[in-house]
């Protein structure tokens, strides 16, 4: 990689303004191509990012030279306006606390009391699919995903349903909140003065209240749940003290944020491209019909390895998280590039994802890259869709457990059919799905 980075100037940022806000990764694409794996964007007020689809570069500042890196104000101070301070938005010491507490609330040992509770909202969820009817797929994926981590974390019964709901209104109205002011930054000094951001604050407020009743309740009760709220609850800091309500209101705020829209993106993308693809569902079919019903859940996870690999591939194709950034906090190198401390990076997974170098055709769906007779080695240094190093996605294997139950449960109840002939892309902060029209006919 050279000293001095090829740069694609203010001007032409700006004569592009209009395409870039709409969907920026063709021109990323375009830059990409033209000036190779890595290039300087010059965004005004002498500010500049670096913009790297270098896979080796991704690994060296997301894992390798990871301490000398931090999130940027995006992933942390913005967020954290509405969510708090947990685990996606601190950073240092604090950060690393905190992980220590929860990770162990996540290990797969540990998942598997939780499996029962994802397998029934599924359940619950699917059985609202109209047959025979095309429909956005999109807003169920959403509901099935914000329910599982609700109830995974606090059980919650069908008469507290509407404060489920409520909490879904608020997590939700605050990530549209957080995205108009990210895409529209002249903007806000208007989200300000019209109260805009006032009112999104009050929500989060009102969400917090709610959460604190919900543990308050918890705490004063006997019983033992075993969800994720118990574990948080009881696990312990090195000096035997647990978590105080704040702290794990963050927590919590921060878990349906992180696991929510990720997650019905991904379920959604592998649903549309599984409807784009007869012959590859047939196959997920054929496997879900080949396993015994009534299998223990994590016996029937472990047979479900080519809707695995469907949901992997489709994660390669539209990773959720579709790109990731990191502020230098000292003077680093990599290879001959000298990089200055206050440096933003920011890693494209989507281009990553798609690179030539790495991937065979790689605008083809084709869910045997990851056949489980392929090592792992050989795609692992270029597939990114849960991050890499210590601040890789703590809800990895709860996600996966959850999607391959989805979609397993979703092919084995329906055929899926499209009039689509690609798959429609909403990049925010996250990759979202646009115009997920499919019908589900009862097989
Ligand atoms: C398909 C679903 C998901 C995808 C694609 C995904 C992706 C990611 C990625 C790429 C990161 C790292 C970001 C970075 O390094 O800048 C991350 C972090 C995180 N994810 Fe996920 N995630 C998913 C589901 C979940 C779920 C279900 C949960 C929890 C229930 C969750 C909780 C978190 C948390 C708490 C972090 C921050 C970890 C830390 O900084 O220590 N995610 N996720």
């Amino acid at each position: 990689m050279n000293t001095n980075l090829p740069i694609v100037s203010f001007f032409r940022v700006l004569n592009n303004a209009s395409r870039i806000l709409k969907n920026p990764l063709p021109f990323h694409h375009e830059n990409f191509e033209k000036h190779g794996d890595a290039f300087k964007v010059q965004l005004g007020f002498g500010k500049t990012v670096i913009f790297t689809r270098d896979a080796g570069f991704a690994k060296h500042m997301l894992q390798k030279q990871h301490r000398r890196y931090s999130k940027s104000e995006l992933q942390t101070k913005d967020l954290a306006k509405y969510v708090g301070e947990g685990l996606l938005t601190s950073t240092g010491e604090k950060w690393l606390k905190q992980r220590r507490l929860i990770q162990p609330a996540f290990h797969k040992k540990k998942l598997e009391s939780l499996i029962n509770t994802i397998k029934e909202v599924i359940e619950e969820e699917f059985i609202k699919i109209p047959s025979n009817k095309e429909i956005d797929i999109f807003p169920v994926m959403s509901d099935l995903a914000f329910k599982v981590v609700a109830k995974s974390l606090f059980g919650y019964t069908d008469t507290q349903g509407d404060t489920i709901s409520r909490l879904q209104h608020i997590t939700e109205a605050a990530q549209k909140s957080l995205v108009q002011e990210i895409r529209q930054p002249y903007k806000r000094w208007w989200f300000y003065f019209s109260g805009k951001i006032k009112n999104t604050l009050k929500l989060t407020q009102e969400a917090r209240d709610i959460l604190n009743t919900i543990i308050e309740e918890r705490r004063n009760s006997n019983k033992v749940y075993n969800d994720l709220l118990d574990m948080l609850l009881t696990s312990k800091y090195d000096d035997g003290s647990v978590m105080g309500n704040e702290q794990l209101i963050d927590e919590i705020l921060i878990l349906f944020v992180a696991g929510h829209e990720t997650t019905s993106n991904a379920l959604t993308f592998t649903a549309v491209l599984l409807a784009l693809h007869p012959e590859i569902q047939e196959q997920v079919y054929q496997e879900v019909s080949e396993t015994p019903d009534d299998l223990p859940p994590i016996e029937q996870i472990a047979k479900f390895r080519y809707t695995k690999q469907c949901i992997e591939e489709a994660m390669r194709l539209y990773p959720p998280a579709y790109f990731s950034d990191r502020v230098a906090i000292e003077d680093d190198n990599y290879q001959d590039l000298k990089l200055k401390k206050g440096t933003t990076i920011l890693v494209s997974f989507f281009e990553i994802h798609r690179h030539k170098s790495f991937w065979k055709d790689p605008s083809t769906f084709d869910p045997d890259r990851f056949h489980p007779d392929i090592d792992k080695k050989e795609y692992s240094d270029w597939y990114f869709p849960f991050g890499s190093g210590p601040r890789m996605c703590i809800g990895n294997n709860f996600a996966m457990y959850e999607m391959i139950l989805a979609i397993s449960a979703l092919v084995g109840k329906y055929k899926i059919n499209t009039n689509l002939h690609k798959v429609d892309i909403k990049p925010l902060i996250t990759l979202k799905p646009e115009n997920a029209m499919l019908t589900f006919v009862e097989r």
